[in-house]
């Protein structure tokens, strides 16, 4: 099916140095040395704010030689290196940002924090609960920086909807409706290595997108998801000629641990819906909604007077203002979320503690919250997130 030939097998590269080569410290001078590892779009995407956020992209590794050559001559970086491996032992690269396919994270993650890495690593985090469990392990021991681009964190009007919840402003949360909607895998034509769980792992939609969407619920809210009750469909039985054995769709009703209850909904065959994710908070006082196809504002709901709130430097919350880098009417979108990230990543690597820095703890829960949805799919059953 599709480009799966292009995800290698991922066996962990041998370190060459534990817990030592390229390790960073407040003693480091000038900018830091990154390493990118997958020169497909997100590899694209991570250069460019890795630049943006001031740190010189040094090298990539991609799934063969020639791929990386072909990466480096594109995105401008000076060293293809032949092999992830090599990249990983390189000493003069601190910080590397893993952008493959989702079954290769766990050891391409695990093996660059092992040879003394900062990492930063794609969503889904890994492909199971146990692996993200011993990335977040290994990240504790090293004391690295380990994060996950959940990037519409870094949206000012997401810290300001996040600001008002934790402030009380719109009373105690009731309910919550999430859901994010795309429609590139709506034709049993539509292929990608993410349809096959070879490659993508067992979920496909919701570990995709979903992830996004339950990292924000819970940034958001401040509050996790205790239980879920979810279905799950698969629309074409098979694509390109293989067999499909990932889901298209998840529906999901579910109940947090601080007594409101919600639901999700993700679908990658949804017509006309791009990039679709919708957070809409219902509390006893006030309604807030966030629609990431139109960041720069948020809606606030009212029994009378409700509003649309638009995006102003002078009038948000300090951790929304922090964000908010460019004067309202220029509008912030994608792209500056994910530079946002990744500079709040280099300043947590230079010693800082950015607020909402989404780590790999995070990225394990949305992994244990994917399990809870196919296992609850599978069996029709309610499922406690672990
Ligand atoms: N945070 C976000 O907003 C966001 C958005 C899109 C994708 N993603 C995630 O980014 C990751 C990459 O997605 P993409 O859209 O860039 O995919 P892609 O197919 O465009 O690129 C993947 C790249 O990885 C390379 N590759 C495959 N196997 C490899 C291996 N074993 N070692 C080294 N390189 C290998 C491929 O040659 C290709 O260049 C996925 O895990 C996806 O979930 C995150």
């Amino acid at each position: 099916m599709t480009d799966v030939g292009e995800v290698q097998g991922a066996a962990p590269p041998a370190p060459t140095t534990a817990g030592g080569t390229g390790r960073v410290d407040s003693a480091r001078v000038g900018p830091l040395r990154v390493g990118i590892v997958g020169g497909g779009f997100m590899g694209r995407v991570h250069t460019n704010a890795a630049r943006a956020a001031g740190a010189q992209v040094v090298a990539v590794a991609s799934s063969s030689a020639d791929s990386a050559a072909r990466a480096a001559e594109a995105l401008g970086i000076g060293t293809a290196h032949a092999s992830v491996a090599e990249l990983i032992a390189d000493p003069g690269i601190d910080v590397v940002h893993v952008c493959t396919p989702n079954v290769t994270h766990a050891a391409l993650a695990g093996a660059a924090l092992a040879a003394g890495k900062h990492v930063v690593c794609e969503k889904p985090l890994a492909t199971s609960s146990a692996e993200a469990l011993a990335l977040v392990e290994a990240a504790s021991r090293a004391g690295l920086v380990a994060a996950v681009p959940f990037v519409y964190r870094f949206h000012p009007m997401v810290r300001e909807a996040r600001a008002r919840i934790a402030e009380g402003s719109i009373g105690r949360v009731l309910s919550v409706r999430g859901s994010y909607l795309q429609d590139w895998l709506l034709d049993a034509g539509d292929i990608d290595w993410r349809v096959d769980s070879s490659a993508g792992g067992p979920s496909r939609a919701f570990a995709d997108i979903g992830s996004h969407l339950v990292d924000l619920l819970e940034f958001v809210l401040g509050d996790t998801l205790a239980r879920v009750s979810s279905v799950t469909s698969t629309v074409h039985e098979s694509r390109g000629g293989s067999v499909v054995d990932t889901e298209d769709e998840a529906a999901v009703v579910f109940e947090t641990r601080g007594g409101a209850i919600g639901t999700l909904f993700v679908s990658q065959v949804a017509p006309g819906r791009k990039n679709r994710l919708v957070l809409d908070v219902a509390g006893t006082a006030e309604s807030v909604e966030f629609s990431q196809e139109e960041p720069e504002t948020i809606w606030i709901g009212r029994r009378h007077g409700s509003e649309v709130v638009a995006r102003d430097t002078e009038a948000l919350r300090p951790d929304a203002a922090r964000l908010s880098i460019v004067p309202a009417g220029h509008p912030l979108g994608y792209v500056d979320a994910f530079t946002a990230f990744v500079r709040d990543v280099y300043a947590a690597i230079d010693g800082s503690a950015p607020e909402g820095l989404p780590t790999f703890a995070d990225g394990l829960r949305a992994v244990r919250v994917t399990e809870a949805v196919l296992a609850s799919a599978h069996d029709r059953a309610w499922h406690s997130v672990a």
